[in-house]
Parts: C-alpha cells; structure tokens; sequence
C-alpha cells in the first residue's frame, strides 16, 4: 500500500502511516507535477494547506482516500472527489485550540499596537530624559483593553467557541452569529449578523469559505462595524474583501486588521496588507504550534488509515 504525502507531517502521524504501508513524500504541491508521476500508484494523497484538484483525482486510479491535514476543506475539488468516490477526511477540531489562542494574540497585538511599539524601542524612537511609559503615551501608542469590550464571532464552530471560552476569561461579552442551530455555550449570545457587526468592538471570523461566505466582510459590513473596531481573519482570505478593509482602515473606521491567510499563498511582496501600519499580516501560522501539528498529524493519518482498513488496532 503507498501512502503519498505531499509534504511531510509531525513525526507522530508519519510513524502510524510508515506502520501501515509504504510512504512517500512528494516534496511538492503543485498539482501539474503530482498528476504528472506521483499520485499514478498511490492509494492514499495527504495534503496540508495545498489544493487537490480534480485533475490530480483523475490521475489516480488506485487511490482510496485523500486525507487533508487541518480544517477547510476549500482546497479540495470535493464536487470530482465524489463524482469519483474518494472519501475525504480532515482533521476537525484538531487545531482549534492553536487558532483559537492566536486570535486572541492576534485581538491583544492590535489592541496595544505591539509591533509599533516594539519597532520604536528598537528604532531608539524614544528620547532620553523622559520616563518610557510617558513617552509611550506621547507617541500615541496608548493601548486599549479587550476586557469589558464586546467580541463578535462570526461562525461557532470547534475554533469559535474555543476563542468564546478564552475571551470570557479575559472580561470581554461574547456575541456569535452562525447559520446552522448551533447551542451556544454559556455567557454566548447568539445575534444576526447585522447587530454583531453593530455591537462588536473586535470581530473575529470563523467561517468555513464557501460560496455563501465569500465576500461576507465587504464594504457593506464594514461601514456596519463600530468606528474604531478591530477585525480578526483566520478564516480564509476569500471571506473579506482586502480593499474594502484598506479603504476602512484608511478612512479611520477600522482600528485594526489582523490577517493569517491570503490569496493567493504566500501573497506577492507587494500586497499592500503586507506593508499597512494598522495591519498585522501572519503567514498562515494560527495553527502552527507543536501541539495542534501533532494532533493534527495523528488525526489525518488515523483517518487514512481508517479508510484504507488499518485503523481497527490504532
Ligand atoms: N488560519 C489558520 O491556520 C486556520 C486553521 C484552522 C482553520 N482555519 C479556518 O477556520 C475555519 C473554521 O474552522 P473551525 O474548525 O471552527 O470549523 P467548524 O466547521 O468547526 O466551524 C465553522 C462554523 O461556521 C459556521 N458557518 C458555515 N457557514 C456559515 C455562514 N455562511 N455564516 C455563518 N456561519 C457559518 C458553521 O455552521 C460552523 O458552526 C475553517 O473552515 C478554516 O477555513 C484557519
């Protein structure tokens, strides 16, 4: 049995797969390449955050499974894996405690405009003969709290409540909008959107990017947002429209963007999220702890090999 990676996963998930079959890494993500050679003979394709087309489903004939390492499943031609009944599994949940975390470092970064801060210390921006703490103020680096301020989940998925959870224990309400009946937790209200955006000094979004999430966070929302609101993206970049955010940011109506994904990946170095004073652009990196990668790792390969009929001892 050959297991094709595209690129490798925490040791963990590649012991349990070595355990099982034969593995290979194929050292790329582009889907010319793996349709051209490598995914001929596999039985099984996991990927991490690189696409899985229809394509390279096309050229596999022997493959039983495809196994996606982490959450969003946007990547992936789900439409030809049924069409050619390949199962696809994920690892939900997995990272939702990693993300949820780095939202909150995210909201608190933006919040106390750390990295102006650290680049003016860095930069000797501050005069001698005047008390640090005053020449912060001075410099207009003066902070805001997050506790007693409103916090706007748009989705309450694993990640969603898992960042409630956290921002109830710093002092923030929590608000949440999401389509499906979802119960929220404790100290959650469920909202529409619209009052979420109204009400919220920190929205923070969650949604899968799906047709119906595409856009959700355009000029319209925005201008709905409370002026001086900050805006948290792990999602994924398709769910707010950037120039929308820049204009907002530059009108003064935004306080701050934090955003970990883009479109394409990695963006080009001169997108202008990249360079924006009040933007807080990371490389996809919420999930990228050694804890969630080795959930996530264990996950995806207990999931291929649950498929592939070797998962009853695991
Ligand atoms: N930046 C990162 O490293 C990173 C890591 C993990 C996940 N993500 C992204 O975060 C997303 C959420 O992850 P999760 O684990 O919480 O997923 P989840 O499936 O547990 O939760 C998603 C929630 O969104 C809701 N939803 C779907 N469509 C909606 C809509 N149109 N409006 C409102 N709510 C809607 C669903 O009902 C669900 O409750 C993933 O799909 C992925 O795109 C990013």
């Amino acid at each position: 049995m050959r297991i094709l990676l595209t690129e490798p996963i925490a040791a963990a998930g590649m012991d349990l797969l070595r355990a099982a079959g034969e593995v290979h890494v194929a050292g790329v993500t582009d889907p010319a390449a793996l349709a051209a050679g490598p995914l001929a003979t596999a039985d099984a394709l996991v990927v991490r955050s690189s696409p899985v087309t229809a394509a390279m489903l096309e050229a596999a004939p022997r493959l039983r499974v495809v196994g996606r390492h982490g959450a969003g499943l946007d990547g992936i031609d789900l439409a030809a894996a049924e069409r050619l009944g390949i199962p696809v599994v994920s690892t939900p949940g997995a990272n939702a405690e990693s993300v949820a975390e780095f939202v909150l470092l995210a909201a608190l970064t933006l919040a106390r405009q750390l990295p102006a801060a650290v680049a003016a210390l860095a930069g000797g921006g501050f005069p001698a003969g005047r008390s640090l703490p005053s020449s912060v103020v001075a410099a207009g680096l003066t902070g805001t709290m997050l506790a007693g301020r409103t916090l706007g989940l748009v989705g309450l998925g694993a990640i969603g409540r898992g960042v409630a959870a956290r921002a109830l224990g710093l002092g923030m309400t929590v608000l949440a909008f999401d389509v499906a009946a979802v119960v929220p937790p404790p100290g959650v209200r469920l909202v529409p959107l619209d009052e979420l955006l109204r009400s919220s000094d920190v929205v923070s979004l969650h949604v899968p990017q799906t047709p119906q999430t595409v856009g959700l966070i355009g000029a319209a929302a925005l201008a709905t947002m409370r002026p001086g609101a900050l805006l948290v993206n792990t999602a994924r970049a398709g769910v707010v429209d950037g120039s929308a955010v820049l204009a907002a940011l530059d009108a003064g109506r935004l306080r701050g963007y934090a955003v970990d994904v883009f479109a394409p990946e990695p963006p080009a170095p001169g997108d202008p999220l990249l360079h924006h004073p009040r933007v807080l652009a990371t490389p996809h990196m919420a999930a990228m702890t050694h804890d969630a990668l080795d959930a996530m790792a264990v996950a995806v390969a207990r999931g291929v090999l649950g498929y592939l009929g070797k998962g009853r001892s695991l």
